[in-house]
């Protein structure tokens, strides 16, 4: 693995090169990458790069993301099958459907959503900007996508209509978390404090101490003064939690939480993406175009 890494570490030099990686990635690809974060953090790093090439560990919609939003570098994903399943569960025709029906609502997608879907909202948002964004919006009705766990959260901040398109989206690492998890946890664990991420299901959310984004989730646990806590999302979080916020404890809410697509880059696949450069992201200008708009307004708006 040492030599993998020194290897990895000349090609990034060579080729002018970073890596960017989502707090869900493995351990190893963490610790190699140039900035590891949230969604939202990884947009903007990925914006404020001299960088010719951006290897991004993470699935295909932060990608296709950081490639919108950067039409004259290079996005290599070292493995082109990370795709999040439930980006894939609003289509453009199903949000089509859902525009007809309300022609005065305003739309508003999470960050996981494929491009195509992208290039007909009014704004993006992620998990850390959520009820930011749906407050922000003139309309009162917004329609929202793809995840309705997600949507409920938006909607506990605001008084506009918040219709979740399609009815039932979710993401299923974080949709499996049951509520008898958490009352298990607390059981085990009385004294920490426990932190979910919005795509868990309502009854989970309402139970949680704090609910917030992956990297919000490292902020309170860095920045408050307990030292244990149940972490409600991913399980790949807890390497960088273990490493910024050393001495205090932490335990998964369920430790089946694992995105089998955010598992996929690997450091062999990272250095074969450097040498080869590719599978590059590719997207039609008319979707960079149409895409990227929504991104930059929420962008603006955060
Ligand atoms: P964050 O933006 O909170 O990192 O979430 C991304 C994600 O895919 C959660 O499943
Ligand atoms: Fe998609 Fe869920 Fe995996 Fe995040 S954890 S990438 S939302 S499937």
């Amino acid at each position: 693995m040492e030599l993998r890494i020194e290897r990895i570490e000349r090609l990034k030099r060579k080729k002018n090169a970073i890596v960017l990686a989502h707090n869900y990635q493995r351990p190893e690809v963490q610790d190699i990458a140039e900035f590891v974060g949230d969604s939202l953090e990884l947009a903007r790093r990925a914006m404020d790069t001299s960088a010719d090439i951006i290897i991004f560990c993470g699935v295909d919609f932060m990608a296709e993301t950081a490639a919108l939003l950067n039409p004259h570098k290079r996005v290599i994903i070292p493995d082109i099958c990370a795709i999040c399943p439930m980006a894939q569960q609003l289509p453009r025709e199903v949000l089509l459907a859902a525009k007809r029906a309300y022609p005065d609502a305003e739309v508003v997608l999470y960050v996981n959503t494929l491009a195509e879907s992208k290039a007909l909202a009014d704004c993006i948002c992620t998990s850390a900007n959520a009820r930011e964004i749906v407050r922000a919006m003139d309309a009162s009705t917004i329609l929202f996508g793809p995840d309705h766990n997600l949507a409920y959260y938006a909607q506990k901040a605001t008084s506009k209509k918040i219709i979740p398109v399609p009815e039932h989206g979710n993401c299923p690492t974080h949709h499996q978390i049951a509520l008898e998890d958490l009352i298990k946890a607390k059981d085990a664990h009385p004294s920490a404090k426990i932190i979910v991420h919005p795509e868990c299901i309502p009854e989970v959310q309402d139970r949680a101490d704090y609910i917030a984004s992956t990297s919000g989730m490292v902020k309170i646990c860095t920045d408050v003064e307990d030292e244990e806590f149940v972490i409600g999302t991913e399980v790949g979080l807890l390497h960088r939690l273990e490493k910024e916020a050393p001495g205090k404890k932490f335990y998964p809410l369920s430790t089946t939480a694992v995105c089998p697509q955010m598992k996929m880059p690997t450091l062999e696949k990272i250095e074969a993406a450097l040498e080869q450069e590719k599978p590059e992201v590719v997207l039609t200008p008319e979707i960079m175009e149409q895409a990227r708009k929504p991104i930059e307004r929420m962008l603006a708006l955060s």
